[in-house]
């Protein structure tokens, strides 16, 4: 018997949402019984248009929602209202989502008006505090009470889902599509595209938290450039965010340092052949936790907590705050002592073997079969 055909709108906002979801699209496509929607929010402008030009993802519908440093009130609030057009325009039967951020949290309450089904992806992270990470936690913790089919990456995501009365037969554990992503990146030829010393070994930093901003943010800054200061075999490479309350204050404290980098985000790939490129990893950012690890890279973590706990577990990953002290000594040790530097680049991944997507797409299929 052949199946109906679904429409299925998978919704990206910003950059990590288009890098996690961009496997589960290119899935879905190859479905005879999916007709497949892309929205993009784009919450982010930039960012978001160069992951999709890589894994040549066209939008159907693009809301252009970004405006410069927009309060996330306002961004909720627009988006909010827009979804209702878009909804009620293209009677999706399913509608996936990816992440923790607002687009997520936003088109899952509209599709919870509507009615609709909504697939989580990324399902069932947690650092059970609300203001850590901000406002992430929230998000996902809402999308989670609205979501129809909870797709966890991991067995203690699927835990953390069950904790709050998530029916199992609900949760998917399928592994994270990031690792997906990251093999359809790997098999093409990929380059930083920005003169690097190649006798110095590459600090890969990236860093936008924004329970970071402020004084905690400045001692990052602070941190890095003394450990650039005090080692002059490193060379520090930081693709800065461009929001401004990062960017600013990158600029100020990082920007005079010979052996410091700082350039604009880099496109997907460049980025990928940078972590390639690191000897160690630097980083608040949660995809780059779940990355690092499967290229065989340290990451000291620029928070205070996880939802990533798995890697830490593991060894692989450390979590090293925002205190300028910590930072310093953690990195110079790493620089220094081999036998602690080869126990973190192990190259194991806890978050997958590449297959999430098509998990997810038979979930959908069995479901509608
Ligand atoms: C957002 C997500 C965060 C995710 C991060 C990934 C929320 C609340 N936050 O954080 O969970 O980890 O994306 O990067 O959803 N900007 C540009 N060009 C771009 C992108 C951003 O100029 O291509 C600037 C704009 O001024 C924008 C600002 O950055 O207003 C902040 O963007 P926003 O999406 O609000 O939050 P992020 O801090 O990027
Ligand atoms: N990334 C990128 N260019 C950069 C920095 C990061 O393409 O300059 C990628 C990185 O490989 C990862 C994702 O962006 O897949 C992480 O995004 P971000 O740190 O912005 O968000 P988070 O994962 O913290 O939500």
């Amino acid at each position: 018997m052949t199946m109906k055909t679904k429409r299925i709108l998978c919704v990206v906002g910003t950059r990590p949402e288009a890098i996690k979801l961009a496997p589960v699209i290119l899935a879905l496509k190859k479905q005879p019984w999916v007709e497949v929607r892309v929205l993009a929010t784009a919450q982010h402008r930039h960012m978001l248009d160069q992951v999709l030009n890589f894994f040549n993802i066209e939008p159907d519908i693009d809301l252009d929602i970004m405006r410069p440093n927009q309060a996330l009130t306002t961004l909720t609030a627009r988006l909010l209202l827009d979804m209702d057009n878009v909804l009620l325009a293209e009677k999706p039967d399913v509608v996936l989502v990816q992440g923790d951020t607002t687009t997520v949290m936003t088109v899952a309450l509209a599709c919870f008006y509507h009615r609709i089904p909504v697939g989580h992806v990324e399902a069932g992270l947690r650092t059970w505090d609300m203001q850590n990470p901000f406002p992430e936690e929230a998000n996902r913790v809402i999308a989670g009470k609205l979501a129809r089919w909870h797709f966890a990456p991991t067995e203690g995501s699927r835990e953390n889902l069950s904790q709050e009365g998530i029916p199992g037969s609900d949760i998917i554990v399928t592994g994270n599509t990031v690792i997906d992503a990251l093999l359809i990146a790997a098999v093409k030829e990929l380059e930083v595209g920005i003169d690097l010393d190649a006798a110095k070994r590459l600090v890969l930093v990236t860093s936008h938290r924004r329970e970071n901003f402020g004084e905690p943010f400045r001692n990052i800054c602070i941190a890095l450039r003394t450990l650039a200061e005090r080692n002059a075999d490193i060379q520090i490479l930081y693709p800065v965010h461009p929001n401004p309350n990062v960017k600013d204050v990158a600029n100020e404290l990082l920007g005079n340092t010979s052996n410091i980098v700082l350039c604009a985000p880099l496109d997907y790939a460049p980025f990928v052949a940078a972590m390639k490129k690191a000897y160690l990893i630097i980083s608040d950012s949660g995809g780059v936790q779940e990355e690092a690890p499967a290229l065989g890279k340290p990451v000291l973590v620029l928070r205070q907590e996880t939802e990533r706990p798995e890697a830490v577990e593991m060894g692989v990953v450390k979590l090293v705050g925002s205190d300028s002290d910590r930072i310093l000594k953690e990195a110079q040790r790493l620089l220094d002592d081999e036998v602690a530097y080869l126990a973190m680049a192990r190259g194991v991944s806890p978050y997958g073997d590449g297959r999430a997507s098509e998990r997810i797409v038979n979930a959908l299929r069995e479901h509608f079969a």
